[in-house]
């Protein structure tokens, strides 16, 4: 129940004993003090807990739990030393097959929030080939270290502080192992961390990607100033399995995870990665699905559903390097991707060079503007995929989707909340959908991927 305008019934320092309720859409569980809510990282619903208020505002508090007097059936031992300090893992506590069900009911939750009678079926979340070591894109910190000079680093939960980094059983070996090394190498020629609170040092962050289908690999040295000798720690590198080194200036807030500037300094601009028997070109600074093997999760469902025929259009909106569109076009026509980022862009027409397929069309800009020209100057798609950034599509670019009356659309979110928001406009515009499948990019977290299918509604 509310409490408007009475104080917080707890102080930061108290200990508390609380009942967990639910698990909340971000790192936390729940619970009530008095009706005040207090939220705390690594519960489960159903347990009892003694905790220590870490923060009492006026609308909720924060909680560290200090002893689990009764433990839910779903809690396990976490795996990583850092967890609950490193900012990386939610949900190390909870046994794997808990986690997907978690993820399937919080998709269901905001579907039947925004849709009511109309929410879809959702299906069992779609697992990761295993519950550790899928994460193939890592980014590590540094800080300043006496004995070390410089040791890797990763963000506390929800803060930008550092905590030095021993082990991360989420990341593949390889990532790790090609990051740590940089650090290393980087330390030993005397390069500092950057400290932002005493505004010394270079070195920022050491970003890498691996492809386990190629074995290509490519690492991006971030740093405030050019470093010196950073062809020698390329070649280092490239002699422990990277395929491309790259360094990324960066000299903005501690926030920003890249500079607008990146210079490439050994190996191919781009890495290749297959998903299936479909290649796709990476740059360094270019997003791309963090587990390979959940992307090709979603490819599938995609496929599945669309059923595309040799005669069909279709059109990838928010299409990135091209993850969906080169997939597809070889069962269509034609594929029209739109996207932004000229990165993007320039990755997805090497993607459609290096597959040598020609049925596909690349088109730069944002989706609400180039979307006007389906159907005008450019094809009518029978068939939509759509994978909005976490904000979702937005009012105008569903409703230009429902005029363009496809056979079906396919929507693709990180996000459920956006997803259902979506899901209950395109419904206003006689669009239901029929199914939605949630897919575990990230384990050990609360971040759930889903493909939503949808049809027009028959009157
Ligand atoms: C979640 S990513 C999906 C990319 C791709 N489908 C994939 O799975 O690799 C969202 C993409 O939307 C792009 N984007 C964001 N806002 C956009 C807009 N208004 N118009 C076009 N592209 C946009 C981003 O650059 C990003 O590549």
């Amino acid at each position: 129940m509310p409490r408007p305008d009475l104080p917080a019934p707890v102080r930061r320092g108290d200990r508390v004993r609380l009942q967990i309720e639910t698990l909340c859409d971000g790192p936390d569980a729940l619970a009530h003090v008095d009706g005040y809510v207090v939220m705390v990282p690594g519960a489960l619903p159903g347990e009892q807990i003694r905790a220590e208020v870490t923060s009492a505002a006026r609308k909720f508090g924060r909680a560290r739990i200090a002893f689990v007097d009764e433990s839910a059936p779903e809690r396990v031992e976490p795996k990583c030393r850092h967890f609950l300090s490193c900012g990386g893992c939610h949900w190390q506590h909870i046994d794997y097959e808990a986690q997907l069900r978690f993820k399937q009911a919080r998709v269901e939750k905001d579907l039947r929030w925004a849709l009511g009678e109309h929410a879809p079926m959702v299906a069992p979340t779609i697992k990761n080939r295993s519950p550790y070591g899928m994460r193939h894109k890592i980014a590590l910190q540094v800080l300043p270290d006496r004995r070390h000079g410089m040791v890797p680093a990763m963000h506390a939960l929800r803060e930008l502080d550092l905590v030095p980094l021993v082990e991360c059983p989420a990341a593949a070996d390889k990532p790790l192992r090609l990051a740590r090394a940089a650090i290393e190498l980087l330390a030993e020629l005397r390069v500092e961390a950057w400290d932002p609170l005493e505004d010394r040092g270079d070195l920022r962050s050491v970003l890498v990607r691996t492809s386990e289908a190629t074995g290509h690999s490519h690492v991006v040295i971030v740093s405030r100033f050019d470093l010196p000798e950073v062809d020698r720690i390329a070649q280092d590198l490239v002699s422990i399995g990277a395929t491309t080194v790259s360094s990324n200036l960066n000299d903005g807030p501690e926030s920003r995870l890249l500079g607008t500037r990146t210079l490439h300094v050994s190996g191919p601009d781009r890495i290749d990665e297959r998903i299936g028997d479909v290649h796709y070109c990476i740059s360094p600074t270019a997003f791309f699905q963090t587990s390979p093997y959940a992307a090709g999760e979603l490819v599938r469902l995609v496929r599945e559903f669309l059923a595309c025929k040799a005669s069909d259009v279709i059109a990838d909106l928010y299409c990135g390097g091209g993850l969906f569109s080169l997939a597809l076009c070889g069962h269509a026509r034609e594929v029209i991707g739109i996207e932004e980022s000229p990165v993007a862009i320039a990755d997805a027409e090497a993607g459609q060079r290096r597959n040598r397929v020609r049925n596909v069309r690349f088109v730069r800009g944002p989706v609400e503007a180039q979307m006007q020209r389906l159907g005008a100057g450019l094809p009518k798609p029978d068939l939509v995929v759509l994978d909005p950034p976490r904000e979702g599509a937005g009012a105008e670019v569903l409703q230009r989707i429902a005029t363009l009356r496809p056979r079906k659309v396919a929507y693709v979110a990180c996000d459920p909340s956006a997803l259902a928001r979506d899901l209950r406009l395109l419904h206003a515009h006689g669009y239901a959908a029929k199914r939605v499948v949630p897919v575990d990019m990230f384990p050990q977290t609360w971040h759930v991927e889903a493909v939503a299918m949808l049809e027009p509604i028959q009157s």
